[in-house]
């Protein structure tokens, strides 16, 4: 007898303890966007920021989609009427806005400095509500061109982005700890060229270069590309029996296998 009023007045507190707990954080208007964008350069990202609400009569006064920065981008007054901010941000842009549902930005070709936070913010007739996207670009490069000229092979990325390396190898072998490998990172508007060189004489039958792209901050290679054999050089292979005429399809066919790489 003692025990089961024991256990109803354990049960009864427990219950008041949720109702308690629910009732103060009910609300009753909601932004949402997702946390974070990963983008592939060059491409769009859409920012999108979900209204809900849970009461009738709900009046917006402001909201907005705000970089970190501070800076304006697309904005809605009480009055419905949307402004967009081009000039806040460095790649085009374009919003929409759905009356009570939902504002839209669009950053059409996202470059590294549009990197950040985006804070979509409202004030309203039910209160400040802040919500943020994260938006983060991934690595990524233009295009390799390699080639080859009596110096030795030479790699040239175009349009990379983060920071990266090039490391050369020798069919298997790394040979990236050659001291006589220069490489030169040139900024390129928003991004980086990146042109190595291996001074060393490329000797057919030893096997092709290859330059690699390293990726410090994904640890990780992001493409990398063959390099033609140096024809001239096919003269010094101990067979060399119709060199010229065997040499030429067999530098051809690595030309399109490094074409086939880019692609
Ligand atoms: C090649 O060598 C470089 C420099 O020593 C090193 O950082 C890299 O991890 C090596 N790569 C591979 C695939 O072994
Ligand atoms: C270049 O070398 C790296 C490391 O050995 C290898 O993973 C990659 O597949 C090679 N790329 C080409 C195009 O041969």
């Amino acid at each position: 007898m003692n025990l089961f009023t024991q256990q109803t007045v354990i049960l009864c507190l427990g219950v008041a303890v949720t109702l308690s707990k629910t009732e103060p954080t009910a609300e009753l208007v909601k932004l949402s966007a997702v946390d974070s964008l990963i983008v592939p350069c060059h491409q769009s990202a859409t920012l999108r920021c979900d209204l809900s609400t849970f009461q009738e009569g709900l009046s917006i006064y402001h909201m907005a989609w705000v970089r970190q920065d501070g800076r304006y981008l697309c904005d809605v007054n009480a009055t419905g009427v949307m402004g967009t901010h081009p000039g806040n941000t460095p790649s085009a842009m374009e919003c929409s806005y759905t009356p009570h549902a939902q504002l839209t930005l669009t950053l059409l070709q996202v470059q590294p400095l549009e990197q950040g936070k985006y804070l979509c913010k409202l004030r309203s007739s039910h209160g400040v509500k802040e919500a943020t996207t994260t938006v983060k670009l991934q690595e990524c490069y233009g295009e390799v061109q390699p080639s080859v000229s009596d110096e030795g092979p030479t790699c040239t990325f175009t349009e990379v982005y983060p920071d990266g390396e090039v490391h050369w190898f020798q069919g298997s072998n790394n040979v990236t700890g050659d001291p006589k490998i220069k490489t030169i990172q040139v900024k390129d508007g928003m991004f980086l060229t990146i042109t190595s060189s291996l001074n060393r004489k490329t000797v057919s039958g030893e096997g092709a270069y290859n330059c690699s792209l390293w990726i410090p901050s994904t640890g990780a290679y992001l493409t990398s590309s063959l390099v033609p054999e140096h024809g001239e050089a096919r003269v010094e292979e101990p067979n060399a029996n119709g060199a010229g005429a065997i040499g030429f399809p067999h530098r051809t066919i690595l030309v399109l296998l490094s074409t086939l790489f880019l692609v």
